[in-house]
């Protein structure tokens, strides 16, 4: 037979953080008693409130097909938010509705990229950014952030890394995976260099409400009027209103863009499911108790384990400051446990320690392991004592 597969998706490897959830997922299927933290979403059930707003939207009637970039009232409740929690005025053809971040995401890329086209990724990234960038025509570029520097990239690495093919760069904070936030003054300072450098700013701001120690959160978009026009302000409610299964996100920015991704969708996708967007003007338009008392729960997991984690030999971690991931640099925990790989540590974790995490590799961090605190303080308190075991019955000194 011909070849049946397009070369475009000869490189792609399926998402590591799913595939560890499903390895997991077989091993507790055998009875075995796993606990996860590869788990990418928070572990509560969407606010009553919500759910009211679906079911009542499915009463009425409103079963629906709607306008391909999302109902116009839910853009607005989507403009309302960003006015309010990021000081950001935008008109509704400056806003697209997609299913989800990550989709918004995709469909931005195929819009902005041409072929051979750079994108600026920070290391450690979020495992789909270079995928989508590479299923576009477009080529990552990588720029190292160490543990030593929070993960965080400066100004000067990020001028260095632009060459005449640079269309944009991707920023996240908080991020996913290192929890680490960008100051307003290290956003500014990438800023400027976007504008001396005149390349787009895609700015991924899933975990804006998961801040801690009383940080609070700034959009790079908010810089000055020239910013704002060369951002993409990537959003959603998944991990603010714990609603990853409805799949709504995003994207505010440029008139041009927003059409051609709107044009897209209206091809691909139709529309971000109807129920999920009235659900969605609820998330942004209803009460906000829930989004801070969820954070609060996730800060209390973050101060109980982050010290029991950082004691385990061998395991080395900056504070996280967001979002719900601890990103450890385990290089040495794996060397004195006798395995050869972070890789292979962390499959012993999950087949000797049953303890799920996701290897870093995926991340651009092969010495790290990211473990999810989006569980109980019980399952975190046991699975920290597992590897803690784990590591010091096989240590070697
Ligand atoms: C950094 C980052 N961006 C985007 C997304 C996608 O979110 P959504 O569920 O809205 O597609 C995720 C989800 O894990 C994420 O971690």
């Amino acid at each position: 037979m011909k070849e049946i597969l397009a070369n475009r998706v000869k490189t792609l490897t399926p998402s590591s953080t799913l595939a560890i959830t499903a390895k997991a997922n077989e091993l507790k299927a055998q009875g075995i008693n796993v606990i996860g933290l590869g788990a990418g979403e928070p572990d509560f059930n969407t606010p009553q409130n919500i759910i009211d707003a679906a079911a009542d939207s499915m009463n009425k009637g409103f079963t629906k097909y709607t306008p391909s970039g999302g109902l116009p009232a839910l853009k607005d409740a989507i403009i309302n938010k960003l006015e309010r929690d990021n000081h950001l005025s935008y008109k509704r053809n400056e806003v697209i509705v997609g299913i989800g971040a990550k989709h918004i995401l995709y469909t931005l890329f195929q819009v902005i990229l041409n072929e051979g086209d750079e994108v600026i990724i920070p290391i450690p990234y979020w495992v789909s950014y270079p995928e989508q960038v590479k299923l576009a025509g477009g080529v990552p570029v990588y720029v190292e952030s160490s543990s030593e520097q929070n993960y965080k990239i400066s100004a000067d690495q990020l001028r260095n890394a632009v060459t005449d093919k640079t269309k944009a760069v991707i920023l996240n904070s908080p991020s996913n995976p290192s929890g680490m936030v960008y100051s307003k003054e290290e956003l500014q300072a990438l800023a400027a260099v976007a504008e001396e450098k005149d390349i787009l700013i895609v700015s991924d701001e899933i975990y804006e409400k998961l801040l801690y120690n009383g940080l609070t959160h700034y959009s790079i978009a908010e810089t000055s009027e020239d910013i704002k026009a060369r951002t993409i302000v990537v959003n959603g409610v998944a991990k603010s209103h714990s609603m990853t299964g409805w799949r709504i996100g995003y994207a505010a920015g440029n008139v041009d863009i927003i059409k051609s991704m709107t044009d897209l969708a209206s091809h691909s996708t139709s529309n971000p499911t109807t129920t999920s967007q009235y659900a969605t003007i609820e998330a942004y338009n209803g009460p906000q108790d829930s989004v801070e008392e969820m954070r609060k729960a996730f800060e209390e997991r973050l101060e109980i384990i982050y010290p029991k984690l950082n004691a385990i030999p061998g395991f080395r971690l900056v504070k996280p400051q967001g979002a719900f991931y601890f990103l450890p640099d385990v290089g040495e925990a794996a060397e004195r446990t006798g395995y050869s790989s972070v890789d292979e540590f962390a499959t012993a974790l999950l087949t000797e320690a049953n303890v799920a995490v996701i290897p870093g590799s995926g991340f651009g961090v092969p010495n790290a392991i990211r473990l999810s605190y989006a569980t109980s303080l019980e399952l975190l308190e046991e699975a920290v004592s597992r590897m803690e075991d784990f590591v010091k019955s096989k240590w070697q000194d």
